[in-house]
């Protein structure tokens, strides 16, 4: 049996910094912060120049595996899909460099950083952009095939396409349910694209997605409470795990949207085939809290995510009319960021996943953001500790009672970018003291995970 792969986590746009060197081009994420002057991730941890410390560190740190992604905007030169040489060269570093350490890379392939001239012509409104991103998977594919055995095609369809086209939150700053449907739709279509290259390619390893997971559960065991939690799972998970994993966009929920006017046309026989017939060998489940739902009741859509800690505490607020509404669990602990800790989530969620799916399970994210003060020597942070140990004995239990979770990623290596939360989010094992020249600190949780490790 291979071994478990104990990893941490990371993202192109949130760690890599050299927004514009060695040719890379601009993607939506830097269009869009520059345009509002908004913090950004023009530096972020600087990845890109000290990637070969970072890695050394993660290994220091008794992890086995490392998950990044590829920035397209970096590998890709220009609309005619011309290939950006020190694009590839670097990323052929970081992945010798993974090896070199004993680290298994985990790589996605799109971790939302589209490039800006594929947002210009519509960004995943455009069908074309599908097209466009099955050949920039190929090229991965090519460039990179010796080096990776697991590949993953999207991070967390739900969280930008729902960000970007109805929250608002995100590029492209949408607020529309039309443009949300079709966004998602294109996205799904363009992941079963890259599967079905990969396979069709022969390409050695294995080829997944992975989903920002939120398990769902219900205020009581009524019938209308049912119904709402079905409707708040195909909203919240089964449109991304179904489709991708069994080929099967849920029909009750096409229904649902279709009953309510959308129009779903661009859904055509032929994209449904594609989907149908080039499902995902595993699935990579990023876990941070589950939803607890009720019937809906009254007024408009309303999605808000606070995304400004400490003073937004209380703010974040889901309904979906005629759907569900989420109702807070006063039982239970929030972050400043209103996300519950709940491992017993994370529990059900996989055995659910397992039980639904039959395929091998990543936890490819886990974690908790705060503020922390990193001037110090280092950095203590025993809820991080127990926030970890409590939602891996949850996976580990999942796991004795049957599930097949292959792996387990902290989220983050080191302290980055987090997006409309800046770089004071912090989660990292590792702490970036981004106002001291980018000093690498461990904190106390990343001497406690390598202790964690070597006894498992
Ligand atoms: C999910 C995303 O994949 C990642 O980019 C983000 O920073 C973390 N969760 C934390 O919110």
């Amino acid at each position: 049996m291979k071994q478990f792969l104990w990893g941490s986590a990371t993202a192109s746009y949130q760690c890599e910094g050299a927004w514009r060197e060695d040719d890379k081009l601009e993607s939506m994420w830097d269009h869009y912060l520059h345009e509002f002057q908004l913090e950004n991730g023009d530096v972020a941890s600087d990845f890109y120049h000290r990637f070969d410390e970072d890695l050394k560190m993660a290994k220091e740190g008794g992890q086995n595996s490392f998950r990044f992604s590829l920035s397209w905007p970096r590998i890709i030169k220009n609309p005619q899909g011309e290939v950006n040489e020190k694009g590839i060269a670097f990323y052929r570093s970081v992945l010798k460099a993974c090896h070199h350490y004993g680290l298994v890379p985990n790589v996605t392939i799109y971790h939302w950083d589209l490039p800006q001239y594929l947002e210009a012509q519509g960004g995943w409104q455009n069908e074309e952009t599908c097209q466009a991103f099955l050949d920039y998977a190929k090229v991965c594919f090519d460039y990179f095939h010796d080096l990776v055995d697991i590949w993953v095609t999207f991070n967390e369809p739900r969280w930008f396409i729902f960000n970007g086209y109805f929250i608002g939150n995100y590029p492209p700053g949408c607020h529309d349910v039309d443009m949300t449907i079709k966004g998602a739709f294109h996205v799904m279509y363009a992941s079963a694209l890259a599967v079905k290259v990969f396979k069709e390619g022969k390409y050695p390893g294995k080829i997944g997605i992975v989903h920002s997971y939120t398990p769902v559960n219900g205020i009581d065991e009524t019938v209308e409470t049912r119904i709402a939690m079905r409707y708040a799972d195909n909203y919240c998970n089964n449109w991304v795990l179904d489709t991708a994993a069994l080929g099967e966009i849920p029909i009750d929920m096409l229904g649902k949207l279709s009953s309510e006017g959308h129009d779903l046309s661009y859904m055509t026989p032929d994209k449904i085939a594609v989907i149908k017939h080039h499902t995902v060998d595993f699935i990579g489940l990023n876990y941070y809290a589950r939803a607890l739902v009720k019937p809906y009741t009254t007024g408009e859509t309303t999605l808000i995510v606070n995304n400004k800690g400490k003073e937004g505490k209380g703010t974040s607020k889901t309904i979906v009319k005629g759907w569900f509404e989420q109702v807070s669990d006063p039982n239970t602990k929030k972050t400043e960021w209103d996300t519950e800790i709940y491992p017993q989530g994370l529990y059900e969620g996989i055995l659910n996943a397992w039980h639904k799916y039959h395929l091998p399970i990543y936890i490819t994210e886990n974690g908790i953001g705060v503020s922390e003060d990193v001037t110090v020597e280092q950095v203590q942070d025993p809820y991080r500790i127990e926030f970890m140990k409590e939602h891996i004995e949850a996976i580990l239990k999942a796991k004795e009672e049957g599930a097949d979770v292959r792996g387990y990623y902290a989220w983050s290596a080191f302290d980055l970018y987090s997006w409309k939360n800046g770089c004071e989010k912090r989660y990292g094992l590792v702490a970036i003291d981004f106002e001291d020249q980018l000093k690498r600190k461990p904190k106390a949780s990343y001497y406690w995970y390598k202790d964690f490790i070597s006894k498992h």
